[in-house]
């Protein structure tokens, strides 16, 4: 097991990675008080809820199960939470324990950040994007029909516990989703990282055990410096947003559910790429690499035919890092090289939207 942590004051958390954490007692010691309310989703609970609840024996635990999607990541889902609590009767020493991928922690953590104006939460992420990115950082939140993530809070956990068996049982595409952010870590900040991925990709899309291993460590290394610079995003955590503009774009056009999240940023960092190589940023050689990259990674390459710009350049001005009616952007200066600029050639985006919207997949 490598243990990382995330350096936050009296807030900091250790991040446990390893085979079979599952089984092992690492929760308990985390928990200071007896109630504890597991959130998890109809998919995970047969799979690992029965392991989750023999860790917590002794203690006075209760479950609820969602619905299983990015379509239930929603207020309406999310009061299914307040309802077992209160149903419950569970107070503010209640520690929630999120149970799943991205969609179960992002909402579970919400609900503690907000029940009785917060409660302590643990996330035991169970898929490789939740591995990689989302269990750590603390932004948790939910989903409104006219845009992604748009209401949450931070909210620290007090551990993550990320058993790399678990992802054993994640399909394919979910697997490739949270290749999509391993990848993006490379891009925007770490250039020997995406070096070892082009020498090592197919070993991941394989599911090497070491290799997936190496990848989740150095992620979840490399998202724990820059949340201890900037936790709540008034600067370089911004950085981790590569591709998220154009990426929750598609997700809500689409229809939250209709595109994976890591393939929405997979193709949303391929449009930055493209915007930096024509605004002059980034060189050609570059671009042929993460196009390279992100094609051997099996995921998309092109937005869905339906969108229109007009639906990019709308869905984008309604992103989090919009300012004044602007759409800021994460671009590429080089692979490892990143920065948040709104000082982009206009016509380029124009061309960039055009271009990616006249592939035929
Ligand atoms: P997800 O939570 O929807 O999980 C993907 C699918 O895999 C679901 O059907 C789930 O039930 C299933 N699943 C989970 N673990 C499994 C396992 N071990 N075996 C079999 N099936 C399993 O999606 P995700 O990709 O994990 O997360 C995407 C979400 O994370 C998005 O809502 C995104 O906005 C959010 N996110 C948040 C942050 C953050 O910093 N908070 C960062 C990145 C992404
Ligand atoms: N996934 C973006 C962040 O955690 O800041």
């Amino acid at each position: 097991m490598k243990t990382l942590h995330v350096d936050l004051g009296e807030r900091s958390y250790p991040i446990y990675i390893g085979r079979g954490l599952l089984a092992q007692d690492l929760i308990r010691s985390h928990i200071k008080n007896k109630q504890v309310l597991i959130v998890t989703n109809e998919t995970i609970a047969p799979l690992y809820l029965k392991k989750t609840q023999a860790m917590l024996a002794g203690f006075e635990h209760q479950t609820v199960i969602l619905p299983d999607g990015e379509q239930y990541k929603n207020l309406e889902t999310l009061n299914l939470i307040f309802d077992a609590l209160l149903t419950h009767k569970m107070d503010r020493s209640v520690t929630l324990v999120a149970l799943g991928g991205g969609v179960i922690g992002d909402m579970a953590g919400f609900a503690a950040a907000s029940y009785q104006r917060g409660v302590n939460f643990i996330q035991i992420p169970t898929t490789l994007l939740s591995q990689v990115d989302s269990s750590v950082g603390g932004k948790t939140g939910v989903n409104h029909a006219l845009g992604k993530n748009m209401i949450g809070a931070f909210h620290q956990p007090l551990c993550v516990i990320a058993d790399t068996e678990t992802l054993n049982t994640l399909e394919d595409k979910q697997l490739a989703a949270g290749i999509a952010e391993v990848i993006k870590y490379g891009l925007l900040g770490d250039k020997p990282f995406f070096e070892w991925l082009e020498s090592n990709i197919e070993k991941l899309t394989n599911r090497d055990a070491d290799a997936l291993a190496y990848a989740i460590e150095r992620s979840c290394r490399d998202k724990a410096e820059i949340v201890a610079a900037d936790e709540k995003e008034s600067g370089k955590r911004a950085l981790l947003n590569l591709g998220h503009t154009f990426g929750h774009a598609i997700e809500t056009a689409s229809g939250y559910g209709q595109w994976l999240h890591g393939e929405a940023v997979a193709v949303g960092m391929l449009m930055a790429a493209d915007l930096s190589l024509r605004s002059g940023f980034l060189s050609k050689d570059d671009m042929d690499k993460i196009v390279s990259l992100t094609k051997r990674a099996k995921l998309p390459t092109a937005p869905p035919k339906e969108m229109t710009q007009a639906q990019f350049i709308d869905l984008m001005l309604r992103d989090k890092k919009a300012l004044n009616g602007v759409i800021r952007l994460v671009l590429l200066q080089s692979i490892g090289e990143a920065i948040i600029s709104d000082n982009y050639d206009r016509t380029a985006l124009n061309k960039t939207l055009e271009s990616f919207l006249s592939v035929k997949e």
